[in-house]
């Protein structure tokens, strides 16, 4: 038997207004995003906005569909328009937004384990890593350095 260890470091901010001018731009993008999300299931918006290598935001909101499980993702509806429309374009920050009861306020807001999959594959298909900004319903935001901190042993090569 051997025993293994994982950590990771991320940066923690009492609130986004915090952050650089242009990481503040990306949250805007999110927030305005998450206004056009499509949530009348869950009541729980969530935006996201996706910044190329390009200076370019491509941005997505959760969009729900009375057969449940047809519904997607902020994050995927953004990266996969990404994926579709920019195939090749390197991702340089990935911010996602919410709001809505469904995640208590003091827990910090943390992509789903299906959008970490999505993301791993995109940070897979590029050689820089996809930082991550999020932000809480509290204005408390998380900044990952990259996805694979995400999904340790993530599915994928
Ligand atoms: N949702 C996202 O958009 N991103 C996540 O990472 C987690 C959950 C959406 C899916 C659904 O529309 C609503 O939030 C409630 O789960």
């Amino acid at each position: 038997m051997s025993q293994h260890h994982f950590n990771f470091s991320y940066e923690l901010f009492a609130d986004w207004n915090q952050l650089s001018e242009s990481d503040q731009t990306l949250v805007h993008q999110a927030l305005s995003a998450m206004e056009k999300a499509y949530a009348p299931y869950s009541n729980f918006k969530v935006g996201a906005s996706v910044l190329l290598e390009t200076g370019q935001v491509i941005c997505g909101s959760n969009q729900e569909n009375l057969a449940f499980p047809s519904g997607l993702c902020a994050e995927r509806v953004a990266l996969n328009y990404v994926g579709a429309n920019f195939p090749g374009v390197t991702i340089d920050t990935l911010c996602v937004v919410a709001r809505g009861e469904l995640m208590p306020d003091e827990q910090l807001l943390s992509p789903c384990g299906g959008c970490r999959q999505v993301m791993l594959e995109s940070e897979n298909r590029q050689e820089p890593p996809i930082r991550v900004i999020l932000v809480n319903q509290d204005q408390r935001t998380m900044i990952v350095h990259r996805v694979k901190d995400l999904l340790p042993f993530g599915f994928g090569k």
